[in-house]
């Protein structure tokens, strides 16, 4: 049986992230990792923080703070944070950790060694004053373009064009202001990525077959393009140091790996650091997962901003490494979310932030509103009406109301214990194949990855117990026939038990809760096969059980009026 490995795109460090990452990242990778867990997979779902960089030597000099102590401090700010969403990390790790420098180091001096690196001398912007060189966007002066005094060099944020540090007009540095800036001869390392071309492409050709069209035209168009040698180091103080045994002259200058080299390598230096985090007695072995691991199916999550890197650029790295690392066998890309159809955006206050949506509400409603709605092949829009609109519908009306009708009327009638009495007939046989039908549905694209489809066989599932409840009518059968009653109620409290099976890749939290109603002797059921929905029978008549606190609030419109004034409203 396959182990599987899942990872979802490195979140950067620099500052608190939006909604529309996490649904294009980590929020599927642990859907996935969830379900596959429970159908009794071996799962290891890794991820870390991307920490490497100018943007977070930036942000570490706003915030006033050596950039190492500002990292440690975002680490965890961040995940706490997804701890909060619930996501079931095996390991979140740091790109900053001895152990992805190791073996950072390693690719590169494996690179070397087969002929993918090069030494090559550049000219790069130097400031005496600040006794550097100035990467790009640390070079601001006025665009040539447009006449914007406050253009970086790597691209004027004003016109958008790409501009190099030497088209700037009265340039300057960024980090003292200093216009005493000259021009010097640098020696950098060169991936040679035009060597690997056709090894990436045949390696395409082989492994995409089954990839969303959102991953392999993106692949297609970049190799289409022509794979282009790359500088992977700069001149900063943060980042992976280039190794002295191998390089002693760029080593002694101080030059780090660029950011993009480290962090995809960090999905294995993350194992690393799970692996030696084990508690004592307990194995775990990193390397099966990544070295010589036939038995590995691996699976990446993230926006399509990253697929280039994730299915051309980290693939020739890995290829030209000449060892026999495990490669992504399938890429699930996404789409943007937008806030009211235009982008969240951090400096303009506009969009939900994933610390001020805990805030307000609690995990299981982003969760499923978010995956519901996931940018699978198109942008999908954020807008606080459609947000109200899913959590009272489907998790308040439908879910959350089922539950609570069927168990509170049950404990009226019946008292705490599931009733007794009866026998199920053809209504609960039909019931027991539409469950059955839907279940298969559900495993089915929760198996392709197909997230929006998955929330819909969900949805039907919970519908399909109030389109039961419609039909038998226990608040009047009671009257008439209690046993009657009882089957109804029987059955509809197993279909709670269900729900809380196989809603908890969605909903964990509301998932452990339905859990903790039925006070079964020995509940080991970790999913529902569609076969043994049919009879719907594993929570027997006598089980006690505890009628739960509302599982949703419903959103009022006074809500949604504080919200939309708190985040930024339709204005878009
Ligand atoms: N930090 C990057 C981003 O936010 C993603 C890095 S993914 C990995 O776009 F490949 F580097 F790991
Ligand atoms: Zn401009």
């Amino acid at each position: 049986m396959a182990r599987h490995l899942v990872t979802s795109a490195l979140p950067y460090i620099n500052g608190i992230k939006h909604l529309g990452n996490m649904v294009g990242s980590m929020l599927p990778a642990d859907v996935y990792a969830r379900y596959m867990r429970q159908r009794g997979h071996d799962v290891l779902y890794i991820c870390a923080t991307d920490e490497h960089g100018t943007p977070a030597e930036l942000a570490a000099a706003e915030a006033g703070l050596p950039v190492a102590e500002f990292c440690a401090g975002a680490h965890e700010t961040q995940k706490k944070i997804y701890e909060g969403f619930g996501l079931s990390f095996d390991h979140f790790g740091r790109s900053s950790s001895p152990q992805n420098a190791e073996t950072t180091q390693h690719f590169a001096r494996q690179l070397n060694e087969h002929g993918f690196i090069e030494e090559r001398a550049i000219r790069q912007v130097y400031s005496p004053v600040d006794g550097r060189f100035l990467p790009d966007r640390y070079v601001e002066g006025t665009c040539p373009h447009c006449g914007y005094d406050r253009a970086r060099g790597d691209q004027c944020e004003n016109c958008t064009r790409v501009l190099d540090p030497t088209d700037l007009i009265d340039p300057r540095s960024a980090i003292s202001g200093s216009t005493d800036l000259e021009v010097r001869e640098t020696k950098h390392l060169f991936l040679l990525q035009s060597k690997l071309q056709a090894e990436v492409e045949s390696w395409i050709d082989g492994n995409s077959k089954d990839w969303p069209l959102l991953s392999t035209s993106i692949a297609r168009k970049w190799l289409a393009e022509g794979l282009h040698d790359r500088a992977i180091t700069r001149d900063l103080e943060w980042g992976v140091p280039v190794p002295a045994d191998t390089w002693p002259e760029l080593a002694a200058e101080g030059k780090v790996f660029y950011v993009w080299f480290d962090a995809p390598i960090e999905y294995i230096g993350s194992t690393q650091e799970w692996a030696d985090a084990a508690a004592p007695g307990e194995t775990r072995d990193w390397k099966s997962w990544w070295y010589e691991a036939d038995d590995v199916r691996y699976t990446q999550f993230m926006a399509k901003d990253n697929v280039p890197f994730h299915t051309v650029m980290f693939p020739a790295t890995q290829l030209g490494v000449r060892e026999p690392w495990t490669m992504v066998d399938y890429v699930k890309g996404f789409s943007w979310l937008t806030y009211y159809g235009g982008k969240f955006s951090t400096s303009q206050k506009r969009g939900v932030f994933t610390d001020a949506a805990l805030e307000i509400l609690p995990a299981d409603y982003w969760r499923y509103f978010l995956i519901a709605n996931a940018p699978e092949s198109d942008d999908s829009s954020f807008t606080w009406e459609h947000f109200a609109g899913t959590v009272n519908k489907d998790l308040a009306d439908t879910l959350g109301n089922f539950v609570n009708r069927v168990l509170t009327f049950s404990a009226k009638r019946f008292g705490e214990a599931v009733p007794e009495g009866g026998q199920p007939g053809p209504a609960e046989e039909k019931l027991g194949a539409e469950v059955t039908r839907l279940l298969a549905e559900y495993e089915e694209h929760l198996e392709a990855l197909q997230y929006r489809k998955a929330a819909n066989a969900l949805r039907a599932l919970w519908s399909a117990g109030n389109a039961y409840l419609v039909e038998k009518e226990p608040w009047k059968q009671v009257k008439v026939d209690q046993e009657a009653a009882a089957v109804s109620l029987r059955t509809a409290m197993n279909l709670i038990h269900l729900y809380a099976v196989v809603s908890e890749p969605f909903i964990p939290q509301t998932a452990a809760t339905l859990r903790g109603v039925f006070a079964l002797a020995d509940d080991a059921a970790t999913w529902v096969s569609p076969d043994a929905a049919t009879s719907l029978d594993a929570v027997p008549a006598g089980t006690p059980f505890t009628v739960p606190p509302v599982l949703f609030a419903k959103i009022s419109d006074d809500d949604l009026d504080a919200y939309r004034e708190r985040f930024g409203g339709g204005e878009a």
